[in-house]
């Protein structure tokens, strides 16, 4: 009996660092999820997690991928596969990036700088934020790969003007123009809950600092977080509390239209992506205004609640634009196998938010690291259970239905 017992017992080596092991245990990003959601006050999760309105468009986004199914070729050498690609010129190693999230300080003081570390030792590219709460120069200066700046279109255009033209001044490669933000979409999560950037402190609040101590010490031991954009500008910094659809609605232009890309092409000399695009005429227009690419999105459904996903979106634009255009898709991308479905079906790449936001909020730049691990091997995976060898030899493996 001893003899079976000992061949059976196989002491793990423990762990002394418990954010590793916690992320060990993690199997996915729902996995990853409910870490963040442990670690992190009720509020700020909410504010990442949350979407607008009755979360329909969220939901949708991820749901959608299960209806797209890929036709796997057998006994193809798949002993090398090639994962690479470019997008607007910049060569990655894997088709995917870091879409642009704003107030990312609010899950750990290292906040974007975290994010973009990560990014630029992986080969990931980052987008920016304009509502981020590090500056476009100290992000650039922990980051020595890809970097894009993702622009809200200030009332202000004096300001649109100095923030595109320190983008470029600091290396960044393209500029990322969000258009799904006319107005800011109600998040009734953080309605209910008076959120605010940066957080009041009330007995909720309070309550709620005291569960998370990791949390609280971090944040009250660090500089007040700001939109560091706009930082030492009193009026429109954040550094007074306030409702982010506040803040949106009354500092972003909402008469932007098609005919100011010529104005933020002209100042940032820049490649120029349209963020947000939800319909194929939209896609059709984008091509004929010559912009270099597109990401089809519904902001992780933060904004419309009713807008198509844009997984399911893909096929009729890439059927309306072929080749004429770079189409990315961002939203509900959680596994490789969504970011292999997407090139199938003709994506450049995908992009996603709230893998890498959980991840943060799990375990700093480890859970932003694991995030990375977690969809490489994913995508080669599946490239290997489906035979292609590289992007390329994906297309047309795709079929959707239930
Ligand atoms: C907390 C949070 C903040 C975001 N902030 C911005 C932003 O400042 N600018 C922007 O263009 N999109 C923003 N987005 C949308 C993301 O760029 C992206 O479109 C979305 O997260 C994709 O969906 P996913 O989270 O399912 O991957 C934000 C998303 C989240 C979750």
């Amino acid at each position: 009996m001893l003899k079976t017992l000992r061949s059976v017992v196989r002491l793990r080596k423990f762990d002394w660092n418990s954010r590793r092991r916690r992320l060990a245990r993690c199997g996915d990003i729902n996995d990853l999820r409910r870490l963040a959601k442990r670690h992190l006050p009720g509020g700020v999760f909410d504010y990442f997690d949350g979407a607008a309105e009755t979360e329909w468009s969220m939901d949708n986004n991820s749901d959608s991928f299960e209806h797209v199914h890929l036709n796997p070729r057998v006994l193809v050498d798949v002993s090398h596969i090639d994962t690479s690609t470019t997008v607007m010129g910049q060569p990655m190693a894997y088709p995917y990036a870091f879409s642009p999230t704003g107030f990312t300080r609010i899950a750990t003081s290292a906040g974007e700088l975290a994010v973009a570390r990560v990014a630029a030792q992986r080969g990931v590219p980052y987008t920016l934020s304009t509502l981020g709460t590090r500056s476009i120069e100290e992000v650039a200066a922990v980051s020595n790969g890809p970097l894009w700046y993702q622009l809200y279109v200030w009332k202000d255009r004096g300001l649109s003007r100095e923030l595109v033209q320190r983008a470029k001044a600091a290396g960044y490669k393209a500029i990322m123009v969000t258009v799904d933000t006319a107005v800011f979409g109600r998040r009734q999560r953080d309605v209910r809950r008076g959120f605010t950037l940066p957080p009041k402190i009330g007995p909720e609040t309070f309550i709620d600092g005291m569960r998370h101590p990791r949390w609280t010490l971090d944040f009250l031991t660090h500089e007040p977080i700001t939109f560091s954009a706009v930082s030492g500008r009193g009026d429109v910094d954040g550094s007074t509390a306030i409702t982010l659809s506040d803040y949106v609605n009354s500092q972003f232009d909402a008469s932007l239209s098609w005919r100011d890309l010529d104005w933020v092409r002209s100042e940032s000399g820049l490649p120029i992506m349209l963020k947000g695009i939800q319909s194929v005429n939209d896609a059709q227009r984008a091509v004929a205004e010559g912009v270099e690419a597109i990401a089809l999105s519904n902001h992780g459904g933060r904004q419309y609640d009713g807008s198509p996903a844009p997984i399911a979106l893909l096929p009729a634009v890439m059927d309306a634009v072929g080749d004429g255009i770079e189409v990315l898709v961002d939203g509900g991308v959680r596994r490789g196998s969504d970011v292999v479905k997407a090139c199938a079906l003709g994506a450049r790449a995908v992009m996603f938010g709230r893998p890498y936001l959980y991840g943060i909020g799990a375990a700093g730049e480890m859970g932003v690291d694991w995030v990375v691990d977690y969809f490489n091997a994913g995508i080669t995976r599946t490239m290997a259970l489906v035979g292609a060898t590289d992007l390329a030899s994906l297309r047309g493996t795709a079929r959707i239905g239930k």
